[in-house]
């Protein structure tokens, strides 16, 4: 009813609007003043957690990209080696695993089939398995050794918005927590990134005080038949989430790109007037990363794409080359994804609903899919 979604046409809008507070209470009672991690809710025992030498991630949809971008944090943070698995794929391919693998389950419903198969599969090959879920007491979690639950309150659009940004921001806290009993140095960098963490979810509200351009932008392009989305380092993830809600919602042929294979192959499919977003990293860290992606918005625009640049406040460079420009805040480079996100949901949500879908009910999807 029109009461439950508190005045928003559609539930997911409502939830991308209660982001910030389903950030921030999954942050809430997790660090505490002075910078230091309290996860003691876990239950893999610090002992257990410094034996650790390899962190495998399995999860679907949604949930699969906030693994992908998981690991760019806990190897750099870390630098334990962390893979990440499709839970579909992962248990058919014999995977090496044992006792000091620590098998990450990443589910906003606790309930997906191909996640929990996975989970048993590690934990038949003696792994502990971690799980990071959205529903209490679900089987997922039941059957994990530890759980840190996501506070992101009740999901009920199909399409995952605020589980994500809270899947990612527990993954951070894991990372972090990591680092933490491992003793692993706690330079000024983790320290600032801590800092801005406890912070992000104002970042969040920020940006979704500048969203009216981005609908509109969206209601022009209802007639279009293909997006594409680049991104580089976590932006690439961020790119395959923004093409995964685009074909979820609108129906759209959208596919996410990493932007140093554009000359592989994706560039040959720009034509005239086709949109690309481009998820541009920060231009203070990385600062080579920054310069290749401008040339690759020089030459999809040069082909004649439409460019719809996401870029941090003050990234002057981008300027001559997007024909759209939709600004982020100024964010630590792994934790941009949890701001870059917000303008693709958006986006999807408004296309979806200028195209006439069904926007939290679209067609052939269910919130959990609890079969193989
Ligand atoms: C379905 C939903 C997606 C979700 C995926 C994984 O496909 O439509 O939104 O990302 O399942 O669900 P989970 O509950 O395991 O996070």
């Amino acid at each position: 009813s029109a009461a439950e979604k508190d005045g928003y046409d559609y539930f997911m809008l409502k939830e991308i609007a209660e982001q910030p507070k389903a950030v921030a209470d999954t942050l809430l009672g997790r660090i505490d003043p002075s910078g230091s991690l309290t996860l003691d809710e876990l239950r893999i025992t610090p002992a257990d957690l410094r034996q650790i030498d390899k962190v495998v991630i399995v999860a679907c949809g949604t949930a699969f990209h906030a693994g992908l971008i998981a690991k760019y944090a806990i190897e750099h943070w870390t630098r334990i080696p962390c893979e990440v698995e499709l839970a579909s794929e992962f248990r058919y391919r014999d995977p090496i695993l044992g006792g000091r693998s620590l098998v990450i389950a990443i589910s906003q419903s606790g309930e997906t089939m191909d996640t929990l198969m996975a989970l048993r599969h590690a934990r038949e090959q003696g792994s502990k398995v971690l799980a990071i879920c959205n529903t209490n007491g679900s089987t997922i979690p039941r059957e994990s050794d530890a759980v840190l639950y996501t506070h992101a309150g009740p999901e009920v659009a199909v399409a995952s918005t605020k589980a994500f940004l809270t899947q990612l921001v527990a993954c951070y806290l894991v990372a972090l927590y990591l680092c933490q009993v491992r003793g692993t140095k706690w330079g000024d960098e983790i320290q600032a990134v801590i800092k801005d963490l406890s912070r992000i979810s104002d970042e969040v509200e920020r940006v979704l005080e500048t969203m009216e351009p981005v609908r509109a932008l969206a209601r022009t392009l209802a007639g279009k038949d293909t997006v594409l989305f680049l991104g580089r380092h976590v932006g690439y993830p961020v790119a395959l989430e923004g093409a995964l809600k685009l074909k979820e919602l609108a129906y759209m042929h959208a596919e996410g790109f990493a932007a140093g294979e554009l000359k592989h192959g994706p560039i040959a499919l720009i034509e005239e007037d086709m949109p690309v977003v481009v998820v541009v990293p920060s231009p203070s860290n990385r600062s080579l990363l920054h310069d290749k992606i401008v040339s690759n918005i020089q030459e999809i625009r040069a082909r004649g794409a439409r460019t719809i640049v996401i870029a941090e406040e003050g990234d002057e460079a981008v300027v001559p080359y997007a024909d759209h420009l939709i600004r982020i805040p100024v964010t630590p480079t792994l934790l941009q994804p949890v701001v870059a996100t917000v303008p693709l949901q958006v986006f999807a949500c408004e296309l979806a609903a200028a195209r006439g879908n069904e926007v939290d009910q679209p067609r052939n999807l269910a919130k959990s899919v609890t079969v193989e």
